[in-house]
């Protein structure tokens, strides 16, 4: 079943019914200022950080769901009826319900009793302010009197703080009301030097800024009783809830448009001119009423959301395609490359399903997403490398995570997640391959920020290579430490006390646990590390990593290969997890795919084995599990993987962030359908048809799909900030389509389906557009290129040398 439908034309999602199984959100905003929003105009508003500056209120898992957002009312004054646009929040059966979920804007309406209306939200680049742009259409025969109500409520900046202190919030709320414009001021008079505002375009009938007044005794959202009563009552908040509410009246002749703007903004003043006159406790206004003015004006609004449009060509017209496939020319040219850039801006700090008050910047997550937005936003990649870098211990072990205001390891979850280090080799290899900077390496960057420790990046990365040598186990593979990149296979921590946490809980001394994964993800970023120093100019050191590569390969092919498939790891106890003499979670995707995709066992045969077992034991119709069987109890040798119920998670879940590591893995033995047969399996919009088993948003990723020992085997959960997005993109991208960035130059090496007879794309690289046509002439994946008509030999296309930024390459497969 669907909920509406795909318009690839204008980079839309149309939803056409409003009760979607879950929210299906859209991101507003792409630098400082940000919002999420949901089909029924629910959701939030933040500056720069979801927990510390939350400008608007949402509440969690809230029931009914999703209350609570940027809600519109429209009633009409000669019937006294009222309903809103969004169908949220009072749900009434209009007609012609759509929200268009476009790239960084959402427009939401219907039509109710002849009068038409919907309304554009958006944030205008370079601003930190959203624009509501409301609609109305009077379709009727007759003179329509209509009262439109605009409203938001305000949270007070720590979303943490404000759903929990309620003795101290309910007293400090504080708003000034001048000249038709609402200004939220909590705390302005102390130690803040920023305020919210919103506004509207026309004159205002009224407003509201006090919860109570607005909403009326024991009323929710649904039912305001101003909206109800057709008139606000000016009330000025001071302690509880402060809202914003605006009330403007229209008369529409038949067939007439009318247009309101409301501009909810952020505005931050120096803290020298706080006040205006100074001294007096008034908010300074001077320099915001510009900015506010501007946005109130019907033109410039326009030319702002023309310019965001022409944002969005830009970053996506960077990679295009168009194979056979509509599902991988969709997540290609448009889906999943938004969905990349969303979790460039928030990491896993806002979604849904992630509260953003939880977990900052991951230092594995950040810079596994590099791999997804590198070629979009190079130069905010760099910076993001060297922010992560900087929280490096000098041991070469990493933060687990990194706070985005501050810029600092968070100590609270602190580091020893044995995996992290290498995933900064991974970062700065995507970027240095996509933009050829090697200046990067000459950085200096401190470690755990403290200055005087500076060191070139370079050395960072031969840090991160040497944590896992001086880390090694009694089988010679690496220790785990708290965990690898599953998070939830603790095998350190042996934790039987409620509420205690898996992922900082550690009470086993560490010297045991060895993680094969660890192993394979070493082999990958040394060899990487590898080709940087050899580039680098350091040719010896070179050498070195790729003796200790061929060290760990030997020791994997020994000590970590169970006869059919890689083992994940080995036990406190230094028992085989992953293997077949286990009783349960025998086999493991991670291994399989990440061991065959850094190149281990693929001469000898091992790395065909272990998709062939993949293939057996863990792929379902909608994708592959993690691990069979699943845990059917609690482990303490274990950990949290063992915490969830079987199908659900780490515990035999479809994590579709490992997914791709197979997908890849079978392109390099040469497995063109297998590989995009999987592809197809997690794809959103490949699964859009089944919107009432999958449930979350067709267009994105989730991180989740429920695996076939859980009750509901094909659901998905957690859309939209996961690994996912990144390693799909690079899967599809880089390996299937193989338009693969390198050292050299672009390399052009596709394994794609047998079936499919070519493909054409185009890729901008560090300046020069490359127009790509792949033509296949036989089922191999051999191929022969042409660069301006001339042929070249291998499958790099050298970078011109002559200035020319457009360059056409043709490759023939045989
Ligand atoms: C989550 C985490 C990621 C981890 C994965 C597997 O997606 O963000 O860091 O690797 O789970 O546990
Ligand atoms: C839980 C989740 C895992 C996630 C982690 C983040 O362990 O199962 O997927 O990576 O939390 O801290």
């Amino acid at each position: 079943m669907k909920f509406g439908h795909f318009d690839d034309k204008n980079r839309e999602y149309v939803i056409t019914q409003p009760d979607t199984p879950l929210p299906w959100i859209n991101y507003l905003g792409c630098q400082a200022y940000f919002g999420l929003i949901s089909n029924t105009g629910g959701g939030y508003s933040f500056y720069r950080d979801a927990r510390l500056r939350r400008i608007t209120r949402y509440r969690y898992n809230n029931v009914p769901l999703d209350f609570g957002g940027r809600y519109v009312y429209l009633r009409d004054d000669q019937s006294a009826q009222f309903w809103s646009p969004s169908w949220q929040p009072t749900r009434h059966d209009a007609e012609n319900y759509t929200c268009r979920h476009g790239m960084g804007y959402s427009i939401i309406g219907s039509t109710y009793q002849g009068i038409e209306s919907h309304t554009k939200y958006f944030v205008p680049l370079d601003e930190t302010l959203e624009v509501w742009q409301v609609t109305v259409t009077n379709h009727r025969a007759t003179k329509a009197t209509i009262s439109a109500f605009a409203s938001i409520e305000f949270c007070l900046w720590d979303a943490q703080d404000d759903t929990t202190n309620f003795q101290r919030n309910f007293s400090t709320g504080q708003v000034e009301v001048e000249d038709g414009v609402i200004y939220h001021k909590t705390e302005y008079r102390e130690r803040r030097d920023h305020f919210a505002y919103f506004a509207c375009s026309r004159p205002t009938a009224g407003f509201d800024t006090q919860r109570e007044s607005f909403l009326g005794k024991y009323r929710g959202w649904d039912k305001p009783a101003t909206v109800e009563a057709g008139q606000l009552t000016n009330s000025v908040a001071h302690g509880w809830s402060p809202i914003g509410a605006h009330q403007v009246k229209l008369e529409l002749a038949p067939g007439e448009t009318q247009q309101i703007t409301f501009v909810l903004g952020y505005h931050e003043n120096p803290q020298d001119q706080k006040f205006d006159p100074a001294g007096s406790q008034t908010v300074n206004k001077t320099l915001v009423k510009p900015v506010i003015a501007k946005y109130l004006d019907t033109v410039t609004v326009d030319s702002a959301f023309e310019r965001l449009r022409q944002y969005w060509d830009g970053v996506l017209g960077l990679f295009q395609v168009d194979t056979p496939d509509p599902h991988t020319n969709r997540m290609v040219n448009i889906w999943n490359a938004y969905q990349c850039m969303a979790t460039f801006n928030m990491s896993r700090s806002a979604s849904f399903f992630e509260s953003g008050i939880g977990r900052g910047l991951g230092f594995r997550d950040s810079n596994q997403d590099l791999l997804g937005f590198v070629h979009m936003v190079p130069s905010r990649a760099r910076e993001r490398i060297l922010d992560l870098a900087a929280t490096q211990l000098p041991s070469g072990g990493a933060y687990h995570q990194y706070q985005p205001l501050t810029k600092r390891g968070n100590n609270d979850v602190g580091g020893n997640f044995n995996d992290d280090p290498h995933w900064l080799i991974i970062g700065v290899s995507a970027y240095l391959k996509e933009t050829g900077d090697w200046s990067i390496l000459e950085e200096k960057v401190p470690y755990d920020n403290q200055p005087g420790s500076e060191t070139p990046l370079f050395e960072h990365l031969q840090r991160s290579f040497q944590y896992t040598l001086d880390r090694l186990g009694p089988h010679g593979l690496p220790l785990i430490g708290r965990a690898d990149w599953n998070d939830c296979l603790n095998l350190n921590c042996f934790s039987d006390t409620p509420g205690q946490s898996f992922q900082t809980t550690t009470n086993k001394d560490g010297n045991t646990a060895e993680s094969v994964f660890i192993a394979g993800l070493f082999v990958l970023a040394g060899n990487e590390l590898a080709r940087i120093a050899k580039h680098h100019g350091k040719a010896a050191l070179a050498e070195q990593y790729l003796a200790e590569v061929a060290k760990m390969d030997a020791v994997v092919r020994k000590h970590g290969w169970d006869g059919e498939w890689f083992l994940r790891a080995y036990d406190d106890f230094g028992a085989k997890v992953g293997s077949k003499e286990c009783e349960e979670g025998k086999i493991y995707i991670e291994p399989q795919g990440f061991c065959v995709l850094a190149g281990i066992g693929l001469e000898d045969g091992m790395a065909a084995k272990a998709l062939d077992s993949t293939r057996k034991h863990l792929a379902t119709k909608h994708g592959i599990v993690l691990q069979q069987p699943p845990y059917s109890k609690y482990y303490l040798n274990l950990g949290e993987i063992s915490s969830y119920p079987p199908g659900y998670k780490e515990n035999a879940g479809i994590f579709c962030h490992n997914n791709p590591w197979v997908i890849i893995a079978e392109t390099r033995l040469g497995h063109g359908d297998e590989a995009h047969d999987y592809y197809l399996r997690i794809n959103p919009s490949a699964r859009e048809d089944i919107g009432d088993l999958h449930r979350c948003e067709p267009y994105v990723y989730a991180q989740m799909i429920a695996g076939k020992d859980a009750p509901s085997h094909g659901e998905a959960k957690n859309s939209w900030l996961t690994g996912t997005a990144a390693w799909n993109y690079y899967a599809i991208a880089q390996w299937i389509l193989g338009i693969r960035t390198s050292f050299d130059g672009l390399r052009i090496a596709p394994v794609i389906p047998k079936s499919w007879p070519g493909f054409t794309a185009t890729r901008t690289f560090r300046g020069v557009v490359y127009t790509i046509a792949i033509e296949r002439k036989g089922p191999g994946n051999t191929i022969a290129l042409t660069v301006d008509g001339k042929p070249i030999q291998g499958d790099i296309v050298p970078p011109p040398t002559d200035g020319r930024t457009n360059v056409v390459v043709k490759g023939v497969l045989s």
